[in-house]
């Protein structure tokens, strides 16, 4: 008796949890929830991709997924994308709340900001501040530069054996936005700067992994002394150091003469007087830390990947090293603007970017509103992943979509030329703020990088394995290479 009443209790809350988790009218499709888990046990959550792959032959360019008791609709190819993130930019312009992320961003700053003014004010003031006004006598360009002689310096000491260049590139990369938003790099080995760096390693280890995913499905369980209460700690106290660094700059600032990003934001903070809202304290924490986390990441994993399709296309990088030598002849340092003179070096990033699709699920959006796509009914509120990747491959928009080829961008004149198709760095009001930035850097660093070294595959180095870790930035394995010093050089 007692044994029937269970199972009738257990079969009653199943049946709740299977409505529940219906989809809604008109929904895109996708395969059938189980109560609790969603589609995640159909899922292999160390690589999804496959599994995925698999989904969007069978259901479309627009399909479904439900991750827990949440719904996920999936974007998939250019003409969706643009309907979406441009065609229907408010709806699609918000962020999903609950997840790991928003906890430790607390929904400020600027990546996991929903939609709404603190995040409009806050995107405004940081694009405005990193196109280089209001950022003092050191320009962007120069900042940049300054950090590569320090790259520079260190493969020169490394030249003729094997490294791992992923932590001097991630260095690298780091420093340059430190720079930019506290007025000084750090010494690689500096005891910030190595909290910083462990941090940022771990955090996106622990959201990455399944410790994230249960975290973000399963909210009764956040309380447990499971993994990711040590993501929240780290955070903290990386936090806690940023708080005492905008001390430092309150105590030694000039009004309207700012060295960094800080100065800029205290600043504005005054020029908004009493009521500066939506700019404090909090939010500028949280801004510097997303500024930190997307533009770290990134700009290594793609100057990596630039490196790795170096060596093993040496004729790509041959022809790269004889427009830069020209292009270059007699100039010390290589200029953002000497870009224009250099269609194939330009093709060559693009299509190192391409290839790459650093985040090839670029940063989750969510519905703002109910909407409509595709003739498919979204409700508010629904976690939407724009599948970049989709796009940077998508056969009909590229001449050789699966090859790193750099014709890609070029046109029949041999010049430089971007088809629409290309955005890795997303599309609409949310796409990336660092954009600018990010090709400043890449331009900068490759260049001055290929003027000065050859980039030779080691013989220790084994088969090359151009197939990327998964991860939400995606990055090529871990290689080694050998630097050799070019000849030739005035300096
Ligand atoms: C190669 C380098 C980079 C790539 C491929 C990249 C790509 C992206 C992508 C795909 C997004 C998501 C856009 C969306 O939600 O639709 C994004 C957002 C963002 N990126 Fe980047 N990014 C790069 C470098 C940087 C750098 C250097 C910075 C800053 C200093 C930066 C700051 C941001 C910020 C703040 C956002 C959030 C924007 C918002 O939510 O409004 N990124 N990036
Ligand atoms: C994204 O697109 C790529 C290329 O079309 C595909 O291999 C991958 O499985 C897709 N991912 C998702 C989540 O749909
Ligand atoms: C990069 O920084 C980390 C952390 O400070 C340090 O352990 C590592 O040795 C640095 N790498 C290089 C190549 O300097």
């Amino acid at each position: 008796m007692l044994g029937s009443l269970i199972l009738l209790w257990l079969c009653i809350s199943l049946l709740a949890f299977l409505v529940r988790t219906r989809r809604p009218k008109n929904f895109p499709p996708g395969p059938g929830p189980i109560p609790i888990f969603g589609n995640l046990l159909q899922l292999n959550l160390e690589n999804p991709m496959p599994d995925l792959e698999r989904l969007s032959v069978r259901y479309g360019k627009v399909f479904s997924l439900y991750f827990g008791g949440r719904p996920a609709v999936i974007l998939n190819g250019m003409s969706v994308m643009k309907e979406a993130l441009i065609g229907k930019a408010v709806d699609f312009a918000g962020r999903p709340n609950g997840l790991l992320l928003n906890h430790l961003t607390q929904g400020k700053g600027v990546i996991m900001a929903d939609y709404g003014p603190s995040w409009r004010e806050h995107r405004r003031f940081a694009l405005m501040t990193l196109r280089n006004f209001g950022l003092g006598k050191q320009s962007m360009e120069e900042r940049i530069l300054g950090e590569i002689s320090y790259v520079c310096a260190h493969l020169e000491a490394s030249a003729g054996k094997s490294i791992d260049p992923q932590t001097l590139f991630h260095n690298a990369s780091c420093d340059i936005i430190c720079s930019i938003m506290f007025g000084s790099r750090y010494e690689y080995d500096h005891d910030f700067f190595q909290a910083m760096i462990k941090m940022m390693a771990e955090n996106s280890k622990i959201a990455n992994g399944p410790w994230g995913m249960v975290y973000d499905t399963m909210p009764l369980l956040r309380n447990l002394p499971l993994p990711f209460q040590r993501a929240l700690r780290d955070y903290h106290t990386v936090k806690l150091h940023v708080l005492g660094i905008i001390a430092e700059h309150r105590a030694t600032r000039v009004p309207r003469e700012p060295r960094d990003l800080i100065d800029s934001y205290l600043d504005e903070m005054e020029k908004r007087g009493e009521n500066c809202a939506p700019f404090d304290d909090g939010q500028m924490i949280i801004m510097l830390l997303d500024l930190l986390f997307a533009g770290t990441d990134t700009t290594s994993n793609t100057i990596r990947t630039a490196v790795l399709y170096f060596m093993t296309h040496t004729d790509v990088q041959e022809r790269c090293q004889q427009e830069i030598d020209e292009v270059l002849e007699g100039k010390a340092q290589v200029s953002f603007e000497d870009r224009h003179k250099m269609p194939y070096m330009q093709a060559v990033i693009h299509e190192v970017q391409r290839v790459a699709s650093t985040l090839p699920l670029s940063v989750f959006h969510c519905t703002t509103k109910d909407t409509e796509l595709m003739g498919y009914q979204i409700p508010r509120g629904t976690l939407i992943i724009p599948n970049l990747t989709s796009v940077l491959y998508e056969e009909d928009q590229w001449k050789f979509p699966y090859d790193f080829n750099p014709s890609n961008f070029l046109n029949d004149q041999g010049q430089f030329e971007k088809p629409e198709a290309f955005m890795p760095f997303s599309v609409g009001p949310r796409t990336c703020l660092g954009e600018g930035l990010a090709r400043m850097e890449l331009f900068l660093i490759l260049v001055t990088l290929l003027r000065r070294f050859q980039f030779i595959w080691p013989e220790d180095g084994g088969e090359p394995d151009f197939s990327p870790v998964f991860g939400v930035t995606q990055a090529p394995k871990p290689y080694r290479m050998t630097v050799q010093l070019r000849g030739g050089l005035t300096n």
